[in-house]
């Protein structure tokens, strides 16, 4: 904590620096962060991410219990932001917050208190579509992963193909029809008795296998007869995969740690593959050097192992985040809201919550 990441140092003096307090809240994560920046260069002062670990009782996320969880901790994990940056709240330039997309009660909480907190301070209030604040984490990172760039955010809740023109101009290409890409991990993780969430169990025990024992999973929404303007060349959908696992799970007499292995590594493997070919067909239509992932299954070393293999031979780099930053924090949402305050851009204090909106910026495909 309180570890300055990034470009910062390289940035000219004669540049004003902003100061932004970061705040998310939007679904089991409370998280506060202060990053220092301006619009195209920023570092992390501190941030501080609170996960809700009574969720895994349950195997998913509890809304009502998440927003009782983000009131009790939203003052301590704020002030805890603050003083690992050295600073007091009145010495912030702005406080940006998440407002949607998220669970409504969630996102309320942070709303709220990101309003009443620039009132108290008189600081202008930002606020921050989540997705943006995924778009940017890597960026804190890797000061190379600025656009233009493809962009896939695989998250618990959202999976979008994007080309990222420049900040703030976004080509929304493709994204799924049902299950989101961390949900499909989830899911799969619950058939083969893994706890929640399921992500990284899933990746842990493929790894841990062999091979797949010759079990493979047809790739959803990949055929080789796909072209460019048909509405599934981008897109993905990942209910058939996991219903095909359901069945491979059913099918078999008895599930023991081998066929487990086994069956999660089939899995991985086709969304995977899924999931590289489509961003690969957006790098090759753009003409992208750069492939920046986000979102909590962007840290999944099978991913980003395959996506490199895939795309290195064409020339172009891919960025991934750390497990910290590819979850959801609020560094990603103050870098995000740095670039939307140096863009003039202000809330009103009746800035509202939302469960769904889209990311602000898109362009026409
Ligand atoms: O971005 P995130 O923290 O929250 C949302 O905005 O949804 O993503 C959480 C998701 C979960 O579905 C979790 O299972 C998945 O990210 N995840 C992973 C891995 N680590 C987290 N999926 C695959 N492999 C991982 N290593
Ligand atoms: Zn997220």
């Amino acid at each position: 904590m309180g570890t300055p990441v990034g470009a910062g140092g390289s940035r000219p003096h004669s540049q004003a620096v902003t100061r932004i307090l970061g705040i998310e809240t939007s679904c089991d994560e409370t998280s506060a962060s202060v990053v220092d920046g301006t619009a195209d260069s920023a570092v992390i002062r501190s941030l501080v991410i609170l996960s809700q670990d009574v969720h895994r009782i349950f195997g998913g996320v509890v809304p009502e219990i998440a927003s009782r969880a983000h009131v009790t901790s939203i003052v301590p994990v704020v002030e805890r932001a603050l003083a690992d940056a050295g600073i007091v709240a009145g010495e912030v330039d702005a406080v940006a917050v998440t407002h949607a997309p998220g669970l409504v009660g969630a996102l309320l909480v942070g709303v709220s208190f990101g309003k009443a907190l620039a009132h108290a301070i008189a600081r202008p209030l930002v606020g921050v579509h989540h997705l943006e604040g995924h778009l940017f984490a890597t960026s804190l990172e890797h000061p190379d992963a600025a656009p233009p760039f493809t962009a896939l955010l695989v998250s618990g809740g959202h999976t979008i193909l994007l080309d990222v023109e420049a900040w703030g101009r976004y080509r929304l290409l493709g994204r799924t029809r049902d299950d989101a890409a961390g949900e499909a991990f989830d899911k799969v993780a619950k058939l083969l008795g893994l706890p929640y969430p399921g992500g990284p169990h899933i990746e842990r025990i493929a790894a841990g296998a062999a091979d797949a024992g010759g079990l493979r999973f047809s790739r959803p929404m990949l055929r080789r007869d796909q072209r460019p303007g048909d509405a599934d060349y981008y897109d993905v959908s990942f209910s058939g995969l996991k219903t095909a696992v359901l069945n491979e799970v059913r099918g078999r007499e008895s599930l023991d740690d081998y066929s487990r292995g086994q069956i999660a590594l089939a899995f991985q493997d086709a969304l995977v593959e899924t999931l590289v070919e489509k961003t690969a067909r957006a790098v090759a239509a753009f003409g992208r050097e750069r492939v920046v992932l986000g979102g909590g299954v962007a840290c999944n070393g099978a991913l980003g192992f395959a996506m490199r293999s895939r795309l290195a031979p064409g020339g172009a780099t891919v960025y991934a985040p750390s497990v910290r930053l590819a979850t959801d924090n609020a560094a990603m949402i103050a870098r995000a809201g740095l670039y939307r305050f140096e863009n003039g851009e202000r809330a009103p204090l009746a800035l509202n919550a939302y469960s769904s909106l889209p990311i602000p910026g898109l362009i026409s495909a």
